[in-house]
């Protein structure tokens, strides 16, 4: 007998719903037929309590504190595995075997260049303009130069593209960073790795050899892994969102893109790292907090705290170890802003304020100091995200339009404004 719940609406009728198990986790009630029995909306902002779609790709526990992409989990992905293996897991669902993955990495290692025209496109920004912006512009604008493989009901055109923009963002990144301030574009080099490739467009210039740094290669290539899906957060949903009127895979990435330069989502490692920059010491940490304790204060300890997860989120323990590493590599064991993290997270974990919230650190909390050690700026952090994120992104995308329940996705709403009235004319009003 499957399961149902059974809805009392007010005037005493009552409506049965399905509800659905998923592999693991919640199981969801299915009330798409809500409007049509009872002519009725479900009011839930910011998706509290909504499953917005079904979905393979990413489970998160947020109360056990697990990630796990395609049932891996992202602990053993980080230590086994490069970016490349999980861009693939995360587009066919398995890892892919030493023959598989030679040819994956032979098709991205040559889609990476970005054709001249585009490369023209940064002329047109300031050169003071926050990557982000740029970032938006250039990869809507790959649409322009791809239209002979954007039909999106063509599975073909759907892989290329998904090859395309993986291969490419590395390339667009760093060409925002090297536009940004005012040295050449550094092209890739098919020889080097997905990632050691980027370091070098980043990095590089043409007046001194580059030598690629295999530990910082490491964590950067880490940094990828851990961001680069994360089931319905705020950009993913959406890419969703945008694609499912049937817009082209690169303005929905670019849309992407935009949402996920907020504060409040991918825009919060540079914010975790201006709160440290700001508090300046150890010894100012319990002045801090208490201003953070203040709810009049508006201040928010950055890099804390998650809408799903209400335990330590596995990535922050996976960055904090990766910046142990990239610091020790490049000798700052005692860098201070580290050791400033390091108190502040160990306050924060004792307080009560914070654990009667179930406030842990999230990713970001250790991922803008192991960033500025790798000699990021900071205002690039969020790119490097959005480099990550679409490989999430355009898996997530791929899954929706394939999925035989996809439809536009049009919320409702509860109005609240003026009821009907009429116009007057100019004068009379
Ligand atoms: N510092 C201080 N108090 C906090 C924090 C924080 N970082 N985060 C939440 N709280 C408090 C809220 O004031 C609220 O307290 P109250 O119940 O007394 O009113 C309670 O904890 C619940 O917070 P909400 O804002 O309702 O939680 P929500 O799930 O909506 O927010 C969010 C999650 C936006 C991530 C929030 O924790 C936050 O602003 N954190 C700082 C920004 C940040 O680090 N964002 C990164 C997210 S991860 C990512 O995008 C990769």
């Amino acid at each position: 007998m499957p399961k149902t719940a059974t809805l009392k609406l007010p005037d005493g009728k009552t409506i049965d719903f399905p509800v659905l198990p998923g592999t693991v986790g919640p199981e969801v009630v299915d009330i798409r037929a809500l409007y049509g029995k009872a002519g009725m909306f479900t009011y839930d902002p910011g998706f509290l309590s909504t499953a917005s779609c079904s979905s393979s790709i990413t489970y998160i526990d947020g109360d056990a504190g697990v990630l796990l992409y395609r049932g891996y989990p992202i602990e053993q992905l980080a230590q086994h595995c490069d970016f490349l293996e999980v861009c693939y897991l995360l587009l066919y669902g398995e890892l892919p075997n030493r023959k598989q993955k030679d040819e994956f990495v032979g098709i991205v290692t040559h889609h990476t260049m970005v054709h001249e025209q585009l490369a023209r496109l940064y002329q047109g920004f300031r050169r003071d303009a926050h990557p982000m912006a740029v970032m938006v512009g250039v990869v809507g604008a790959l649409s322009a130069f791809y239209h002979d493989a954007l039909d999106i009901n063509d599975a073909h055109h759907r892989t290329i593209s998904a090859f395309r923009l993986i291969a490419k963002m590395p390339t667009i990144v760093a060409m925002s960073y090297k536009y940004s301030i005012g040295q050449p574009f550094v092209y890739p080099l098919n020889h080097l790795s997905y990632t050691a490739n980027f370091m070098r467009m980043m990095f590089a210039v043409p007046a001194a050899e580059f030598k690629v740094n295999d530990v910082l290669v490491r964590a950067m290539d880490r940094i990828f892994i851990l961001h680069a899906d994360h089931e319905q957060n705020a950009s993913t949903s959406t890419v969703r969102l945008s694609g499912s009127s049937g817009a082209n895979p690169y303005a929905c990435i670019a849309a992407g893109i935009a949402c996920l330069w907020g504060p409040a989502h991918g825009g919060a490692n540079e914010a975790c790292l201006e709160m440290l920059e700001e508090i300046g010491d150890v010894s100012k940490v319990g002045e801090f907090i208490g201003k953070v304790k203040d709810k009049n204060s508006g201040v928010r300890l950055m890099g804390f705290g998650h809408r799903v997860y209400k335990n330590y989120d596995p990535r922050a323990k996976l960055m904090r170890e990766t910046c142990h590493e990239v610091l020790n590599e490049l000798g700052l064991h005692n860098d201070r802003l580290f050791r400033l993290a390091l108190a502040l997270e160990k306050i924060a974990l004792e307080d009560d304020y914070f654990v009667s919230r179930k406030l842990y650190p999230n990713v970001d909390f250790y991922s803008g100091i192991v960033q500025r050690a790798l000699g990021i700026p900071v205002a690039m952090f969020t790119c490097i995200f959005s480099l990550a994120r679409t490989a999430g992104w355009i898996a997530q995308w791929q899954e929706m339009i394939t999925d035989p329940e996809y439809k536009i996705g049009r919320p409702r709403q509860l109005y609240k404004g003026a009821t009907k009235r009429d116009v007057k004319p100019l004068d009379k009003r």
